[in-house]
């Protein structure tokens, strides 16, 4: 029987007010959505976390980015969550093929809520991924009014179908997603642009010293992979490649005459070359974006035992970057050629590492050294 009271319908206000309150609730998320997925810079992490808001805010079974590929002039599944999230993900699409083909290409919206009577719909899919789609809504992601990719969202909850508010959350969604996906291209950009410079920096002492080429690649290549055996966070094994990149910078400022003396250096000299790692932190110094570095660079030829320079650190005074950057150039040195002396073999130089572990060098960072080696990742 229907409840009414001094003529007001209260199954009908009762239910408006249900929807109010789902699209109230709705919104909250949506603005809850939208700070998690502008809170990264990582571009697989905000790519990631878009498939997360989409198939979250749908309330769907699946959701998918698609990202145009422009050179290929391809659209590809960067991630898709759900059961057959892996399945999908290797799939790529002509631009126009397909519901999400033909958004990206129109740069319009598109809700199906029976795909198989639209001719648009790519059923080839739903075969190579034993999936049933039952309805889907898809939007453009534009940056700048460019179509960059496509958002979809696929069976919605408790068979309802797709609807307009969806459409207009939806949309809302894409925007966030556009705006979180060209920081995160931007700040990469931004970050490549700074190793390729601080690559050509150390490139450009190295070209003054003959005897060392390609020293600054191998630093870094084994002090990334002592990394791996160090419980070292991403940002830290970024400060340390950066550390290594840069760690002999200070030679810079060292004269051509001891820099590239073709003999043994007498104490003298040797106290001049010594200046380099003070000079490689005042140069860095005023880079205020790699403060985090300064202690890699000046610290790189400490010892464990206080025998070092600059200060004669001991122990854990000196700074895990430059313990490791000290380990894998002092490897480096000794398996090159220089001019007073030739190389040894890599066996005789890792015998060597292992021999001074504990005076020199930090044994937890030559145990970590060795086991990069014997995986043969040095
Ligand atoms: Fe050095």
């Amino acid at each position: 029987m229907k409840r009414v009271m001094k003529g007001i319908d209260l199954e009908k206000w009762t239910s408006k007010l249900k929807r109010i309150e789902d699209k109230v609730e709705r919104l909250a998320l949506l603005s809850r959505l939208s700070q998690i997925l502008n809170s990264s810079l990582e571009q697989q992490e905000v790519r990631k976390r878009a498939m997360e808001a989409a198939t979250h805010l749908m309330k769907a079974q699946v959701g998918s980015l698609l990202l145009i590929d422009e050179k290929r002039e391809k659209l590809y599944f960067e991630v898709a969550l759900g059961d057959k999230g892996e399945a999908v993900k290797t799939t790529t699409l002509n631009i126009g093929e397909g519901i999400a083909g033909w958004v990206a290409q129109k740069g319009k919206s598109l809700i199906v809520n029976q795909p198989e009577r639209d001719a648009r719909f790519y059923k080839a899919m739903d075969g190579k991924t034993n999936f049933k789609t039952r309805n889907l809504i898809c939007v453009p992601v534009k940056v700048k009014k460019k179509v960059i990719g496509v958002l979809e969202a696929i069976n919605k909850w408790d068979e309802a179908d797709f609807d307009d508010e969806d459409l207009s959350l939806f949309t809302s969604l894409a925007d966030q997603v556009a705006i979180a996906l060209d920081n995160s291209r931007l700040y990469q950009e931004q970050e490549e642009m700074f190793f390729q410079t601080a690559e050509s920096l150390a490139d450009a002492i190295e070209k003054r010293d003959p005897y060392t080429g390609g020293h600054t690649q191998r630093v870094t290549l084994y002090s990334l992979a002592i990394a791996r055996y160090l419980s070292m966070s991403p940002i830290e094994k970024k400060w340390l490649k950066i550390a290594a990149v840069l760690h002999d910078i200070g030679k810079i400022g060292i004269e051509d005459q001891i820099l590239k003396k073709p003999a043994q250096l007498s104490p003298e000299e040797y106290d001049v070359i010594k200046h380099h790692s003070d000079l490689g932190a005042e140069i860095i110094e005023h880079i205020k974006q790699l403060k985090e570095i300064i202690p890699g660079v000046k610290y790189h030829h400490e010892q464990v035992n206080g025998r070092g320079y600059p200060q004669g650190l001991k122990g854990k005074d000196i700074p895990l970057l430059a313990k490791i950057v000290s380990v894998s150039d002092t490897y480096d040195a000794m398996t090159t050629d220089r001019p007073y002396r030739k190389a040894l073999t890599k066996g005789a130089a890792v015998q060597e590492l292992k021999r001074c572990a504990g005076s020199q060098f930090d044994r937890k960072v030559v145990a970590a050294f060795m086991e990069a080696y014997r995986k043969g990742e040095i």
